[in-house]
């Protein structure tokens, strides 16, 4: 899994440090391009050159020294890599990344990746239970850092327990056991509200207005997100069907829920996709008595409802993705695009819900995909779970290009 991927090794200071050196052999050998940065008490352990022999590559050290008058170094290593990896890991350096401290080569560039960032702690049994450095570990892991947790057993220091750095072939299979899980989960990490079904609108105790919306699409999205690792929140109208159990469910009935419950999760979430058949319109006045049937006709009065999606483009950070729906019976493509103007979107599925195989209730759908860049992609007849998988290939992508 890790041949080809570009890592970026940062050595701290400690007697672990030779261990490093094997593990630089290793991801070498199983076909990783290597670069190394060492911190200055690194150096006191093993000397650059045994790194740049078994990288091949130029180690780094100092963060003012910029041999290549071209690029920023910190910054174009940080850009450079598809994971850093920081082994050995010592309380010093834990300490000063939980802080945001960026005083040399390592931290300024740790500082400044997106990169996914692996950390393999070595130190003194006591040193790694203190209360500073399982805190500081704890903030790591918020800001979505991943550990390979150390060896307990004899210790350089003398002592025996906990802190020995990770065996460099353990690393390396960790590693690309990181590597397998994050291809297979794009996702991670991504919280995603996804709404389904239909809205009920109440006219008195026994009726209500509501659509033909079975859920289906929304539910089909909602499981495909969670399998690809998004954090799924799923508001769902009144529908009978079920969804997987890692995926945080919020049940609501009018619009107004749904408007609350979607703005309710809105600032923190990262997509939302919002597949609901959402009602345009609720009876302006409703009862709590049954109403009795009269003679002559009955003339209701209407109102309309909060169009949530419009507001969710109101309030779309650069940093989120908005995906609407439109399903219309006729001018699809034209509706389609109006929407995605109108209410912000970055994309928008349209569908004509009179094609065979598409709309309500139905197992399978036939959509268009169109982005706001103008990316249209046309789809067959699908099973909405294969349409829901088409619609989060088109978020990745995204995602991706726009480094949200
Ligand atoms: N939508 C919403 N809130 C509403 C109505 C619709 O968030 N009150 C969302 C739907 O979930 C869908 C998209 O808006 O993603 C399109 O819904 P639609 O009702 O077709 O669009 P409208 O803009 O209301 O257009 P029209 O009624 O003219 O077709």
């Amino acid at each position: 899994m890790i041949s080809g991927k570009k890592i970026l090794l940062c050595v701290s200071g400690g007697i672990a440090v030779y261990k490093a050196a094997a593990l630089t052999s290793k991801l070498v050998q199983a076909g990783a391009v290597v670069k190394v940065l060492m911190s200055q008490s690194a150096k006191q352990f093993v000397t650059p050159l045994t790194f740049q022999t078994l990288s091949r590559n130029e180690v780094h050290d100092d963060t003012f020294a910029e041999n290549n008058p071209k690029v920023v170094a910190h910054i174009d290593l940080a850009d450079w890599a598809d994971i850093v990896v920081i082994a050995p890991a010592t309380a010093n350096i834990i300490g000063k990344i939980a802080n945001g401290i960026a005083d040399d080569m390592i931290t300024t560039t740790l500082l400044a990746t997106v990169a996914p960032v692996v950390v393999a702690p070595a130190m003194n049994v006591h040193m790694y239970e203190h209360p500073a450095v399982q805190k500081n570990m704890k903030t790591l892991q918020t800001f979505g850092y991943t550990f390979i947790e150390p060896d307990e057993g004899f210790l350089a220091c003398g002592y025996v327990g906990k802190g020995r750095l990770a065996e460099p072939e353990d690393i390396v299979q960790q590693l690309s056991e990181f590597v397998k899980s994050r291809e297979s989960k794009p996702l991670l990490h991504k919280k995603i509200i996804v709404t389904a079904g239909p809205t009920q609108e109440k006219l008195d105790p026994v009726r209500f207005f509501t659509n033909h919306s079975s859920g289906k699409m929304g539910f089909a999205i909602a499981e495909v997100a969670a399998r690809l690792g998004a954090d799924v929140t799923l508001v769902a109208g009144p529908t009978s069907l079920s969804a997987s159990p890692t995926i945080r469910r919020v049940n609501v009935t009018t619009a107004e829920d749904m408007y609350h419950a979607v703005i309710d999760e809105f600032a923190t979430s990262d997509i939302i996709i919002k597949s609901a058949a959402v009602a345009d319109y609720r009876p302006k006045q409703s009862d709590d008595k049954k109403m009795k049937k009269q003679t002559g006709p009955l003339i209701l009065e209407f109102e309309r409802t909060k169009d949530i999606l419009q507001e969710l483009g109101q309030r779309k950070q650069p940093n989120q993705l908005l995906v609407g729906f439109a399903a219309e019976t006729n001018d699809v493509e034209a509706y389609a695009i109006e929407k995605l103007e109108r209410k912000n979107l970055d994309v928008i599925i349209a569908n004509d819900i009179t094609a065979p195989g598409a709309g309500f209730q139905v197992d399978t759908n036939r959509v268009t995909i169109m982005t706001k860049d103008k990316e249209k992609i046309v789809l067959p007849q699908l099973s909405k779970t294969e349409v829901a998988e088409e619609i989060m290939k088109v978020i990745i992508d995204l995602m991706a290009g726009d480094n949200k």
